[in-house]
Order: structure tokens, then sequence, then C-alpha cells
């Protein structure tokens, strides 16, 4: 069944990053999330949203030096973010595999910048998220739900 594309229009840093926070409130533990999109797209300003909507701690910068980051939660009970930017991984999957993301898969939410075409094998059910930058400047994101997920409530 092809998946049912969403589209979402980001006028201002401040609208992905409170499409991310109110994805943030619906996430749970074991949940995929692949974010793809060119350089400045606004992909850390959305994974910002989601770990404010999440309630985990610390602040969501670029990882892209550490390759990944683990925000624990506030409140017990909470499930934490692992924001890992693929980025510099290069192609060099065996990096994503060393960083036992199936492991982290059971009890966290992972959400991946530059993870379209490396990190579906983590989980089929997964959600992508395509930010761009159109003509003029103009931010939209686009929802592609895959496997569960397209049953899934999402926040557009
Ligand atoms: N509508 C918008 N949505 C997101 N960011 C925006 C928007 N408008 C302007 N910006 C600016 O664009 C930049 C987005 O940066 P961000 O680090 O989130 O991008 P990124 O996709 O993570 O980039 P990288 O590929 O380098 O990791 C920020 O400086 C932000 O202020
Ligand atoms: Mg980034």
């Amino acid at each position: 069944m092809a998946p049912s594309v969403k589209t979402v229009e980001l006028p201002l840093v401040e609208d992905t990053e409170e499409f991310g926070r109110k994805l943030g409130e619906v996430v749970r533990a074991g949940d995929l999330v692949l974010l793809a999109g060119p350089l400045g797209a606004g992909k850390t300003a959305f994974v910002r949203g989601l770990a404010r909507g999440m309630g985990v701690r610390g602040r969501v910068s670029s990882p892209t030096f550490v390759v990944a980051r683990v925000h624990e939660p506030e409140q017990e009970g909470g499930v934490r973010l692992v924001h890992v930017d693929a980025y510099r991984l290069g192609g060099h999957l065996d990096e994503l595999d060393d960083l036992d993301l199936d492991t982290e898969l059971v009890d966290a939410v992972v959400a991946v910048e530059w993870g379209e075409g490396v990190a579906e094998r983590l989980n089929e059910d997964h959600l992508l998220i395509r930010l761009e930058r159109g003509i003029d400047d103009v931010r939209t994101a686009q929802l592609v739900p895959h496997g569960e997920w397209a049953d899934r409530t999402l926040p557009v």
C-alpha cells in the first residue's frame, strides 16, 4: 500500500519547532523518526521541538561530531530520546550498527537526521519527515508514514 503523504507549511523556525513539539506529545518508546532535507532545512530545529514535546533533558544541538546524543526524560516513566546525525557517517553503515540503535529502539524514541536511505532498516515502521526549502525560502515538511505509522494520528 502506498503511504499517504501529508504536507505541512512551516513559515517560521518556530513553526518547525512547534510541529516537532506536537509530534513529541504522541511518540512512544520504540518509535523511529527519520529526518531528510538539505543543510539548514530545519532538521535540528524539529528535533528541538520533539525533545520539548517529549519532556527530555538537555539542549538539542547538531550532534554532527558525536553522531548520537541521548536525552533522558525529565520525569520518571518518561521516554528517552536518542538524537542521531547520520551525515558524518558518510555511508559507513557499520558505524550506525555500532550505536546499537536496535537496542535503543526497545525503550527510546530514535530521531535520525540524514536518516533517509540509511536508517530505515532499524524499524520498518517509521515516520519519514522530509523538510524542504522551496523557492522564496518557503519551508514545508512532507510526512511519509511507513508501516504502522499509516494508522497513527499525526499532528498535521
Ligand atoms: N521555517 C523554518 N524552519 C526551520 N528552520 C528555519 C525556518 N526558517 C528559518 N530557519 C533557520 O534555518 C536554520 C535551520 O537549521 P537546522 O540546524 O535546524 O537545520 P538542519 O536541517 O539540522 O541542518 P544540518 O543539515 O546542518 O544538520 C536555523 O538557522 C533556523 O533559524
Ligand atoms: Mg542538523
